[in-house]
């Protein structure tokens, strides 16, 4: 039932907002000062790393994850997708915790990864939609997402669910290793409690997506830039973009344009930036107005400090609201959604139907 929507990923985009509020409420408590996992629970002080595997918009979310888990947790993360990873049989120290993120909980090659690191990783830990699935099953503590059933093919609100689990556990270790204190702790759990408003101002930029994406659908190629965590974000708007539009899109961390993508910039080509005003905004905006001196057509996502600052000359701006730069990858993930989503309907594919996909890749 699309409850009125022309398209399931329509209707699971607008739902991001509801179902991020249940998971929020599974996992925090009614004062926000704690985070309860599920049994048996998982004690962050004796782990030494953390290996994350994953496909698709699943692999992804990880590589967001290592960024907050690097960063706030102080723990090593190796992120890889599960079809290269199972195949590398790569050695396993003591005290790695293997994770692994999935939807369906059935994609071949994340399963197979699983079942690689059993009995080698200290734990297996993953982050699944569906409970009952088999790598929910086969791992010794699992995380349900709660995002409800993920119809669409393109994966919308299973990505900002995992996103925001990934989160909290995150937020989790960094206070289980001393990192964060409780009243650090209970700020952060406050602000992932601010998410769901935060979205639904988000996805008030619709109209403003619309009338950008009927452009888009003209282009050829798609470049889209990024930072820190915002460079797995492009990352995600390129493939969402690619698979229901069919339109050819390539991500790239804004600092390796100038290592050979930049040679692809043209006025036909256009560039989407994903910079809100962080500690790597000055960084990524240089990157952004080389594409500029080339040429190139520049569709910056930023807040509104950061068009303020930097959204002089560009072809277009999106203007998310201002958030607590670590909970950025959440809210970034929407206009990747919509600009996906429009740029399709504008070229009249089969949103949630795309050709040649599945929702789930059961087969290697
Ligand atoms: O069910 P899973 O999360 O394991 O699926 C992984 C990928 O197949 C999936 O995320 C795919 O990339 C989506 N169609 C992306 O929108």
């Amino acid at each position: 039932d699309k409850s009125g929507y022309k398209h399931f990923m329509a209707k699971e985009i607008a739902e991001q907002p509801t179902v991020l509020q249940g998971a929020l409420a599974h996992y925090i408590n009614a004062d926000a000062t704690a985070v309860t996992l599920p049994e048996p629970g998982l004690d962050f002080t004796q782990i030494e790393r953390m290996t994350m595997v994953a496909c698709g918009t699943a692999f992804y979310a990880c590589l967001v994850a290592k960024y907050w888990f690097e960063q706030i947790a102080g723990i090593p993360v190796e992120v890889d997708v599960a079809s290269e990873f199972r195949y590398r049989e790569p050695p396993v120290t003591p005290g790695t915790v293997a994770l692994f993120v999935s939807q369906s909980g059935e994609t071949a090659d994340t399963l197979a990864a699983l079942r690689y690191m059993d009995g080698k990783a200290a734990k297996i830990v993953s982050v699944v939609n569906v409970p009952e699935s088999s790598i929910a099953r086969e791992s010794n503590l699992s995380l349900p997402i709660l995002a409800g059933t993920e119809i669409g093919v393109a994966s919308t609100k299973a990505f900002t669910c995992q996103l925001t689990t990934l989160a909290i556990l995150a937020l989790n270790a960094a206070h289980a290793r001393g990192r964060m204190t409780d009243a650090e702790l209970s700020e952060k759990l406050g602000n992932l409690r601010g998410m769901p408003g935060i979205l639904n101002l988000a996805l008030g930029v619709e109209d403003k997506i619309k009338s950008v994406a009927s452009e888009l659908s003209e282009a050829r190629d798609i470049l889209f830039l990024g930072r820190g965590a915002m460079y797995p974000l492009a990352h995600e708007g390129a493939l969402k973009l690619k698979e229901i539009s069919y339109i050819h899109a390539e991500a790239y961390a804004s600092g390796e344009l100038k290592h050979g993508p930049i040679a692809l910039v043209d006025q036909h080509v256009p560039v989407i930036v994903m910079a809100p005003r962080d500690a790597l905004f000055d960084k990524t905006i240089s990157n952004m107005q080389e594409v500029m001196a080339r040429g190139g057509k520049v569709l910056l996502i930023t807040d509104q400090k950061g068009a303020a600052e930097a959204g002089q000359g560009v072809w277009d701006t999106i203007v998310m609201p201002e958030i607590d730069p670590f909970l950025a990858p959440i809210l970034y993930a929407v206009p990747a959604q919509l600009l996906a989503y429009h740029t399709a309907i504008a070229k009249g594919t089969d949103v949630d139907q795309p050709r040649n996909l599945a929702k789930s890749v059961t087969v290697e």
